[in-house]
């Protein structure tokens, strides 16, 4: 028996030597010191001390990183919250007396070097035979290892056990039944500071195979609903392919399993308490965001800490309500911001009349929860003397509906900012403020008052004999744009410029260039002049006069589903600029994009040639466009309308989606928008005619006609004596192209296809990827169609596609044109 044992161990030891002569390890013998680095066999993770980006460089920690991956993006952390203060003496070492890998070094407290970190595993517990010689690797999937001396088959300890704020393919996250330890993401708690946050991702600890995210280790703000077998309940259709769950007597996890050894990606639980899946893209060597959960950053609970309001319409997702300051500036500059905010000026609480706090309406807000019911206030006046009348009450609301009068005690969590013009209108709060801190701001109102009313007025008298001189020259600056003010304005709580009918018919000379017409109205050039400073600059935008909203849409409701348009930005979606609303004129102001649109590329004798390469660059970047759409905005946006014309290519050939979110607008009329987009029935699911509720899988379907375009060069649905010409065997009755390219594909004859004009030069594995998810995105059944995120991680290579089944039917749908 023990023979066996001993063979099996030279056996093993001899498999495994040669190896781990290959690549570095630390052990007894051989510390990592200072600045060295351990790199995995295949050279993909990098093992050292690093201090965080940005911070002052005091500070260091044993981390993992990509190494081939430009600025370090950090995996893992060992001492996350007892930093060393030095490298000079730092060292990784593994333990003579009990094997564990341990990280000693200067801390501030101690110049002598101290264990700061170990892999602590009880001696007790350690079946090593040989302590002294057992040796730690990092390994090419991330995994920091230590192994027995003696069975190198033997794990000690991995840093797949204790993740750190990220998850990688190989890792997971769950539980270790038989220890009772779990692995879950933390958070790091600031920017510079790895230390773990305030936000966790941990699987259920009552035994389901659910997954919380928790604030404070105490509050549940997001799941994943349950495994059913292929999918967790709540999360996107696009992780089907990657996420995984696995329970055995010994672990119930998560795992991540990306086939593709090629592709990087990584999620992380970041500092906005949201999880986030990136995708590395060598082409553009930077990190795509490929999904987030919660969706909404205002849905992670208490994510600006007490009082702090949450914004979601803003680039800074926090902000302090007015007479409210950040308790630390600092922490709130390097995204944390849980320390929340609090009064510039104390309460008083004090039954002194003269001296009584005041109360500070916030409308449109989301209700803090932990309020408690009065019921014996009826009106508003006794809610809020109830409140006044206890020095621990903190706001009050009141609904002369069903809700009445509630308070609350003690810090304010999770307010959020809502929009009314966005459909979802909240509450007043009513926020106690001292009446200094209300004098404080009914000063700076007033202020700001005078200040607007002189701006638009143009009065400047009062001012210069105030002000002073700087006032002169503020107010030749407003001479210049004072016509500007009068017409315009900016609409509220959105980015978006309102112009008048008259500025717009001068900025196009009377809508005299004319770029084309759409399906809801026709587009003219137009140029505007922006002031930058002295300077005017000139700037070409598109002004999209629409047709058939008739008298139908009111002018509130118009204004409310525009300004929702304008929240909408991507690099692949046309920016909305601003737009006019002026009685049945109805105008939408876009960024020019100077090389029109793809159809004029793609169909035109006369037009450009496109490469491969930038058609694939097209079909990869509408996709995003399109899942940005369907996924990443606060409501779903189908577009309805994706055809060649509608797709505007950039200067540098870049794709940029138009025409987005009309369907929402005219949807009043919606008869005469599909009576409009006749001519367009090519792109068009057969749901649309069969009168089936729409949904996101429309888009897919037109996107997958367009990518049979972008491979042949050809209409879909135009010419068919053409497409008999290609068909040639059968040129007695046409084809619809897309039927014959889904037979070719079926058949393998990928390459018959192609666009004659690229003379072969493509790349197969695109051209095979591309052809199978367009087969796949016009299947008439919309179930079996992909997502618009799979369709991405598709044409990406991320995700493998299969064969598509049997083409379907598409032959009915020609015949109703
Ligand atoms: C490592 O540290 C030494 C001295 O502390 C320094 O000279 C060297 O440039 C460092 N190497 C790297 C790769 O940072
Ligand atoms: C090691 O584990 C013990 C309990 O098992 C814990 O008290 C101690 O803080 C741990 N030490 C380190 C360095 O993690
Ligand atoms: C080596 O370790 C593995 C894994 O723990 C174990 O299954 C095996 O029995 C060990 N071999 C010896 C010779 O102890
Ligand atoms: C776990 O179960 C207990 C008792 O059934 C319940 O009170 C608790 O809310 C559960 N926890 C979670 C996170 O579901
Ligand atoms: C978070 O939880 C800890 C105890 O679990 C508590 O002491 C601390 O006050 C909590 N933090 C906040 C901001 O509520
Ligand atoms: C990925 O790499 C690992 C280790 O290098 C290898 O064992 C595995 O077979 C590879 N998988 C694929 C799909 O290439
Ligand atoms: C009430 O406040 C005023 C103004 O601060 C002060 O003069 C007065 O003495 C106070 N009265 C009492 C009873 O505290």
């Amino acid at each position: 028996m023990s023979l066996m044992i001993m063979a099996t161990v030279v056996a093993l030891a001899l498999c495994f030597a040669p190896a781990m002569g290959a690549a570095a390890t630390v052990s007894a013998r051989r510390p990592l010191r200072g600045n060295d680095t351990l790199v995995s066999a295949q050279g993909r993770f990098e093992l050292g001390l690093f201090s965080p980006a940005g911070s002052s460089g005091d500070r260091f920690y044993l981390g993992i990183w990509y190494k081939n991956i430009p600025g370090q993006t950090v995996i893992w952390v060992g001492n996350r919250a007892s930093p060393l203060s030095g490298l000079a003496s730092a060292e990784l070492r593994v333990s003579a007396d009990d094997g564990n890998l341990e990280l000693v070094g200067p801390t501030g407290a101690s110049a002598s070097p101290v264990v700061v970190w170990s892999s602590n595993r009880s001696s007790s517990s350690s079946l090593s035979s040989s302590p002294g010689s057992n040796t730690a690797e990092i390994r090419n999937d991330g995994n920091l290892v230590l192994v027995d001396g003696g069975n190198y088959s033997n794990v000690l300890w991995q840093s797949f056990d204790h993740p750190t704020d990220t998850h990688v393919p190989g890792a997971w996250i769950g539980e270790n039944k038989l220890t009772g330890e779990y692995q879950t993401l933390t958070s790091w708690r600031n920017a510079q500071d790895p230390a773990p946050g305030m936000f966790t991702d941990i699987i259920d600890p009552n035994g389901t195979s659910e997954f919380f995210y928790m604030w404070n280790r105490s509050r549940a703000y997001w799941r994943s609903g349950v495994w059913t077998g292929q999918i967790f309940e709540r999360l996107p259709d696009a992780t089907e392919s990657i996420t995984s769950y696995e329970e055995t007597p010994a672990y119930r996890r998560l795992t991540n399993v990306i086939t593709d050894n090629a592709t990087i990606t990584r999620l992380v639980l970041d500092l906005t308490g949201q999880a986030k899946l990136y995708i590395w893209v060598p082409a553009t060597q930077s990190w795509q965001l490929f999904w987030s959960a919660p969706t909404m950053q205002c849905e992670v609970y208490a994510l600006c800490g007490a009082f702090g309001v949450c914004e979601h319409r803003s680039q800074l997702p926090c902000r302090c309500p007015p007479g409210f300051a950040p308790v630390s500036e600092e922490d709130w500059t390097l995204s944390d911001w849980s320390g929340g905010c609090r009064r510039s000026s104390p309460l008083t609480c004090a039954h002194n009349v003269s001296m009584m706090d005041g109360f500070l309406a916030l409308p449109d807000m989301k209700l803090p929860d932990g309020s408690l019911a009065v019921g014996a206030a009826q009106s508003k006046a006794e809610c809020e003397s109830t409140c006044q009348n206890s020095c621990s009450c903190q706001a009050y609301a009141f609904s002369s509906g069903g809700g009445g009068c509630t308070v609350w005690h003690g810090e304010i969590r999770n307010l959020e900012q809502l929009y009314a013009d966005s459909g979802v209108s909240g509450s007043e709060l009513h926020l106690r403020l001292s009446q200094e801190g209300l004098d404080i701001l009914h000063g700076a109102d007033s202020k700001k008052r005078e200040r607007t009313l002189w701006f638009v007025l143009g009065i400047p008298f009062a001012g210069v004999a105030t002000l002073g001189a700087s006032v002169i020259l503020a107010w030749r600056f407003l001479l210049a744009r004072r016509r500007r003010l009068a017409s315009m304005e900016y609409e509220k709580g959105s980015s978006l410029t309102v112009y008048s009918y008259e500025d717009l018919r001068a900025t196009t000379k009377n809508f005299s260039e004319r770029l084309g017409g759409g399906s809801f109205g026709s587009v003219y050039r137009g140029v505007l002049k922006r002031h930058e400073g002295d300077n005017a600059i000139q700037v070409q935008v598109a002004v999209k006069k629409l047709e058939g909203l008739g008298g139908q849409q009111g002018d509130k409701q118009f204004r409310a589903e525009v300004s929702t348009l304008g929240l909408i930005q991507h690099v692949n979606l046309v920016r909305l600029l601003g737009f006019c609303s002026s009685g049945d004129e109805k105008m939408l102001v876009y960024e020019y994009i100077p090389r029109g649109s793809l159809d004029r590329y793609l169909f035109d004798d006369g037009g450009m040639n496109l490469s491969w390469r930038e058609r694939y660059r097209i079909m990869i970047g509408v996709a995003k466009g399109l899942a940005y759409l369907h996924h990443g905005c606060h409501e779903c946006i189908i577009h309805c309308d994706i055809k060649p014309e509608n797709i505007l290519l950039d200067e540098d050939m870049s794709p940029r989606i138009a025409d987005f979110g009309m369907a929402k607008l005219v949807r009043r009329d919606f008869s005469h928008a599909l009576t409009t987009m006749r001519g367009t029935i090519g792109y068009l699911a057969p749901e649309w005619i069969s009168g089936q509720p729409i949904n996101a899988k429309a888009d897919v379907y037109s996107f997958g006609m367009v990518l049979f375009e972008l491979i042949s060069g050809r209409r879909n649905s135009k010419g068919y004596s053409e497409v008999e010409a290609i068909g040639s065997e059968s040129s007695d009755s046409w084809t619809f192209f897309p039927v014959w390219v889904a037979g070719k594909v079926m058949e393998g004859e990928v390459s018959a296809v192609i666009d004659s004009r690229l003379r072969g030069n493509v790349t197969p594995e695109e051209l095979e990827r591309a052809c199978w998810v367009a087969c796949w995105c016009i299947q008439d059944e919309e179930a079996r169609r992909p997502s618009m995120a799979q369709v991405v991680q598709a044409l990406e290579g991320v995700v493998q596609v299969h064969a598509p089944p049997v083409p379907p039917a598409l032959q009915h749908l020609v015949t109703l044109t």
